[in-house]
């Protein structure tokens, strides 16, 4: 593939020599576009070895050449890591004042950008809103990630590693095998209100539902996120339908899933609601040393989805999660596989979440197991995680 490396100036840039070397190494052809002030972070010749192409970023060098239009026609792919405030500004507004803004501008390439700055440059609104307009122009803007800044400060804002930036990449360019299908994600977790201020909640972030979700809108899905109390960035691209409780969710799951090829029930969904919730708050003077919560069983919602299913003769592939204390890879397997059967589910996706390791983690570690006896693991990032599921999906579905 002809992938162009766009380098803007942010101490980020360091990282991009990491993205360059990965992407040669995978057999790509890289030509890096580094900005005059991405070379004050890293050296030309760094960029040059790395990429054993010539680095040269002056639009006004070999203009017979009309580079920028070849250099865009040329392009599967187009990377730019780190992406500063300032660039994003010049990006969404059009301004083409040197060559890697030109190339932006004259190419039908995918491009995505991957966002380093501060915290507070990152929150400003000037940013989100030159954020929000790329994406509504199809460009793929990626979550910086949160941990330590240049300073001594810590936040959202981090450059995401190199292997994460190419993982999202790829997904970008890669395969459309989804195109024509509708998959509906549920997300997150249900809160079930107890009173007026107080609920009981579980510790999914959801950000594993938000994976699938937007790995199948990448290769081509239409996807529907039902998203139960999440608090994060939710994918460009896919329709959403905001839930609390376990009602609610069943209620939005059964409406949408007769429109749905497939659905995979990634949220973890409340087995009982509070059988009288408080219309007020509560009082400790009223109830006293202890009291009793009279709870009541929820319905199962992917266990009513598979009866709708197979009653309106939809054939909907459904795709259940299990989080278990399993202990052992045997044991999980082994409850995942009584799981599989008393959903009558077409999938479970079986985690162990022992020391709860796997809530809010940008990692996992999953079992797919299907109804015909498949069994996959598969590890990674959620991302990466959600790409090797959607395999599994994409072939069952075919
Ligand atoms: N699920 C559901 N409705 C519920 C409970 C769970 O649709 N009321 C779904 C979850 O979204 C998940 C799968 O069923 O895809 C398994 O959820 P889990 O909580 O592990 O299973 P339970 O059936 O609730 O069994 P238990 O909690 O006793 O292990």
């Amino acid at each position: 593939m002809h992938v162009i490396l766009g380098i803007t100036g942010g101490i980020a840039a360091y990282k991009s020599a990491s993205l360059l070397r990965l992407l040669t190494e995978a057999g790509h052809s890289v030509k890096v576009l580094p900005t005059q002030n991405a070379l004050r972070f890293i050296g030309q010749t760094t960029l040059e070895a790395l990429s054993h192409n010539t680095v040269d970023s002056d639009i006004y060098t070999d203009v017979a050449d009309v580079k920028h239009i070849n250099l865009a026609q040329e392009a599967d792919l187009i990377i730019v890591a780190p992406a500063t405030a300032a660039f994003l500004g010049r990006y969404a507004n059009g301004i083409s004042d040197d060559l890697l803004s030109n190339v932006l501008l004259a190419s039908n390439a995918p491009v995505v950008v991957a966002p380093a700055m501060h915290t507070e440059m990152w929150n400003h609104a000037s940013t989100a809103q030159n954020v929000e307009t790329l994406k509504l122009r199809g460009v793929h803007v990626l979550e910086p990630a949160t941990g330590r800044l240049t300073g001594n400060d810590s936040g959202a804002g981090r450059m995401p590693e190199p292997e994460e930036i190419i993982n999202q990449a790829l997904q970008v360019v890669g395969r459309r095998d989804l195109e024509g299908k509708s998959i509906l994600v549920t997300a997150g977790g249900t809160h079930e209100n107890i009173d007026a201020v107080r609920f009981i909640g579980n510790k999914s972030s959801g950000k594993q539902g938000l994976a699938i979700a937007h790995a199948a809108s990448l290769r081509g899905a239409d996807v529907t996120l039902i998203a139960a109390n999440v608090n994060l960035p939710l994918p460009n691209g896919v329709k959403v339908v905001r839930v609390e409780s376990a009602r609610q969710l069943n209620d939005a799951v059964l409406t949408a899933v007769r429109d749905s090829d497939c659905l995979v029930m990634a949220a973890a969904v409340s087995d009982y609601r509070v059988q009288d919730i408080s219309e007020g708050k509560l009082k400790k003077s009223d109830l006293g040393e202890s009291f009793n919560l009279q709870l009541v069983l929820n319905s199962d919602t992917l266990a009513d989805a598979v009866k709708a299913i197979s009653k309106e003769g939809l054939g909907t592939l459904t795709v259940g999660f299990a989080a278990e204390t399993a202990g052992s890879i045997q044991n999980l397997e082994d409850v995942a596989r009584a799981k599989l059967a008393s959903k009558g589910c077409d999938v479970i996706v079986a985690n162990d979440v022992s020391n709860g390791a796997v809530f809010s983690s940008d990692s996992n570690e999953v079992l797919i197991l299907t109804r015909t006896g498949g069994a996959f693991s598969a590890s990674g990032t959620k991302l990466s995680v959600a790409g090797q599921l959607l395999d599994v999906i994409s072939d069952m579905l075919a």
